[in-house]
């Protein structure tokens, strides 16, 4: 049990009862669907017959907040279905469940706790409950067969003066979505779209650099990457030119491995031997997507407030 205010006693629970119309009610407030009724959805018979566990967050009695987790029965465990009431939200209680949930599995024997979750509750997961970014996947069963995910051609083309609004607009939306992951490295400038665009406008010009746009169906630039060759310093192994990928903004998995393989082309012709990426810890699809394209992470930059 904890409060979320002086009188107010949130009792936290593992296995307690509840039904399945109380957590349908609270699933369609907290992911904002409708409600799916007990037939559709019988919480109470799944978790009963597939989970490690569950956990109930009740405050006077009504149910504000749940947990799910599964599990392979030896050494994994995942986190499902994790949910607040949207008015009781920030009050403590997601990361209630979230240790409740930890607890139980390791006493379970568990090493290995996994979620997965959508980049705006990337900050809930990584900083305050203290799971680390990995790689993952995820494939929808429900697309059809026909048309595979990954089918679609992307193109890709060198970059043009007539480019720069929709690449400065990318890269805008690119940035506040990098500013929600990790602000402490991409604050954002009141001045970037104009400063990135007078900088986008030098580079492609500049033969040391090179700027390329993916193109979707209907013909828009839906992604840019931007790459600089450079002497390696003289620590790197191998040495020589090196080729810093400065700037990737992926349209999706394949449009960002078809960029990426668009500057390597361009990099091995120049003489680079290898490409640098720098990128941030807390974005798992980007992560994903340059170990997809051959690459592996180095080092890290960690920051503390003093
Ligand atoms: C994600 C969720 C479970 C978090 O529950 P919660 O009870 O609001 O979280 P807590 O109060 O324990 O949050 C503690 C800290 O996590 C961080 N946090 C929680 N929700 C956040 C959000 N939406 N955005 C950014 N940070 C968030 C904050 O640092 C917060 O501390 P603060 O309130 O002092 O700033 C809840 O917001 C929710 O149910 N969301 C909708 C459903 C959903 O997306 N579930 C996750 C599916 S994987």
């Amino acid at each position: 049990m904890f409060h979320t205010g002086p009188m107010t006693p949130v009792e936290i629970g593992w296995r307690r009862p509840f039904t399945s119309s109380e957590a349908n009610r609270l699933h369609a407030e907290a992911f904002d669907t409708r409600v799916f009724d007990d037939d559709e959805w019988d919480w109470v018979a799944l978790v009963e017959s597939n989970s490690l566990g569950w956990v109930t967050a009740r405050l006077d009695g009504e149910l504000v907040g749940f947990a799910n987790v599964v599990t392979d029965g030896f050494v994994h465990a995942w986190l499902q279905d994790v949910m607040v009431h949207p008015t009781r939200q920030r009050t403590g209680i997601g990361i209630g469940l979230v240790n409740e949930v930890s607890a139980r599995v390791r006493a379970a024997g568990c090493e290995w706790l996994h979620v997965d979750f959508d980049d705006d509750v990337a900050d809930f997961y990584y900083r305050r409950c203290g799971f680390q970014p990995t790689n993952g996947g995820l494939l929808d069963l429900q697309s059809p067969i026909d048309d595979p995910p990954g089918a679609g051609v992307v193109t890709t083309r060198p970059a043009e003066e007539g480019d720069l609004d929709a690449i400065v607009a990318l890269s805008a939306t690119a940035r506040a979505r990098l500013a929600q992951l990790e602000p402490v490295c991409w604050r954002p400038h009141p001045r970037a779209d104009a400063n990135q665009r007078g900088w986008f406008g030098l580079l492609l010009n500049d033969p040391a650099h090179h700027l390329v746009v993916s193109i979707d169906g209907d013909d828009r630039i839906d992604g840019f990457i931007v790459a600089r060759a450079t002497d390696a310093p003289p620590v790197y192994d191998p040495g020589g030119r090196t080729c810093l990928i400065d700037d990737l903004v992926a349209p999706s998995p394949e449009g960002g491995t078809e960029l990426i393989d668009a500057v390597r082309r361009w990099a091995r012709t120049g003489g680079c031997t290898q490409l640098v990426v720098v990128t941030p810890t807390a974005d798992p699809g980007r992560r994903a997507l340059l170990g997809r394209s051959g690459l592996h992470p180095t080092s890290e930059w960690w920051t503390g407030p003093i």
